[in-house]
Parts: C-alpha cells; structure tokens; sequence
C-alpha cells in the first residue's frame, strides 16, 4: 500500500499539430513523464519522430522526456537524442550491436538508460546488463503504432522480469507499453510494472486528464 505509478502519456496519439499544446495540458494533469516514440521505417514500419522533434519538445516540457528508440542501429544515433535533450532513453534489445556500450554513452550524458524487450524476446536477454539499467520496458503489443490490443502473455512475463530482478537484488523500474488502459494497467501494475505508458487511452478520449488520472488510479489500487 501506498506505492505510486509513474504515468508517462505517450504523444504519438496526440494531435502532431499541437504537441506543445497536448504536453501542457497532460503535464497540468499531473503527467510524471512524456514519453516520445521514436520510430526508423526499419526496425518497425512506421515513421514518427526525430532529434529535431525532441530537441522542440524539450524546449516546452517541463517533465523528462522519456524517449523510446525503436531504430536499427541505436549504437550510431543515440548521440542525437541524448544532445536534443532525451532524459530518458531506451534502445531495443534487438536493435542493438553493442547494448552494453550504448548503455553506458546514455549514462555518460546524464539520462537515465533503459532497454525495451518486444513481445517475442525472452526477459533473460537483459540479465547481464541489468545491473547497468534504470528501467526495462516491456513491450505488450508489437511496436510501431498506438492503438493495439494488449498482448496478455505480458502479464506473465512482467512477473517473471520482477523475480528475475529480486533474484539478481536489482531493482530497475519497469516500464510496460502498449494497449495500458484502467484494466490492463492495473494488472501490469499488480505484476510490477511502476511506469505505465499509454497513448490511445489518454490521447484518444474526450478528457486526456481525467483518463490519465482514471488509469493511475486503478493501477495504485492494485498495488
Ligand atoms: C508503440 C509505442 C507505444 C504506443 C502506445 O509502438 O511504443 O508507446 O504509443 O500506444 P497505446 O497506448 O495506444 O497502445
Ligand atoms: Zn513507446
């Protein structure tokens, strides 16, 4: 009891023509995070957001940004992202040549470093590098849009990285995104999760705050 979230609203759901206007308002609403995907055409097929679209963000967000690579090749671009202003910064286990070393040019900059898992990828692919990280972000739909349904296996394999990072004695946040509304993200929540991103189920609705706060709400609940 008395454990919090962190809600981190994702702004690929938001209005692309007023994204300062949609990062004011949800952090108003009390928004711990404002989380930016970042997608290449490579590693997911969808094209989103670059450096200079952070580099924008950040001059308006008062929150971190919480930046979500889904590119090939993070080991070469990262840099980018780290000098327009990235906080937070996640790579994809799959994406990178040199995970370890990437990790370690996030921390060098300053942010906090996290690795994202898709569905398919098994939580043991981090256990050597979990000792470096700030946060493990679960995917729970396959990336490259907002919109989809959550996949319920990663219920499970939220409960099995918590006891992979208590058997370990490490503690990194984690983070679950993709298809978190009130139910799933209380569930997540009650399996480990403590960052809850969502984008549809707060973008998408007719009271962006309201959702967030409804979605927090049940998530503490569960805890
Ligand atoms: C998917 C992105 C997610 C997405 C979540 O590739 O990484 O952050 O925006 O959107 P919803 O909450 O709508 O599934
Ligand atoms: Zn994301």
């Amino acid at each position: 009891m008395g454990d919090t979230v962190l809600m981190a609203p994702s702004i690929l759901s938001a209005d692309f023509t007023r994204l300062a206007e949609a990062v004011e308002l949800i952090e108003a609403g009390g928004a711990d995070l404002i989380h930016v995907d970042v997608m290449d055409g490579h590693f997911v097929p969808n094209l989103t957001i670059g450096p200079p679209v952070v580099k924008a963000l950040r001059r308006v967000a008062t929150r971190p940004l919480d930046v979500h690579l889904m590119i090939d090749d993070a080991d070469g671009t990262v840099e980018w992202y780290l000098e327009a202003g990235a906080d937070w910064v996640s790579v994809h286990v799959e994406a990178c040549s040199h995970l370890h070393r990437v990790v370690q040019a996030i921390h060098d900059a300053g942010a906090k470093a996290g690795v994202a898992l898709n569905p398919a990828t098994p939580v043991e692919s981090v256990r050597d590098v979990l000792g470096d990280l700030d946060y493990v972000l679960l995917m729970s739909v396959n990336p490259g849009f907002g919109g989809q349904a959550f996949i319920q296996h990663t219920l499970e394999k939220t409960r099995r990285l918590s006891a992979l990072c208590a058997e370990e004695g490490l503690h990194p946040l984690i983070e679950v995104d993709g298809g978190i509304n009130t139910l799933t993200g209380a569930l997540v929540a009650e399996a480990g999760a403590r960052v809850l991103v969502a984008g549809n189920a707060i973008f998408c609705e007719p009271d962006p705050v309201e959702a967030m706060r409804a979605i927090r709400q049940a998530a503490e609940m569960a805890l």
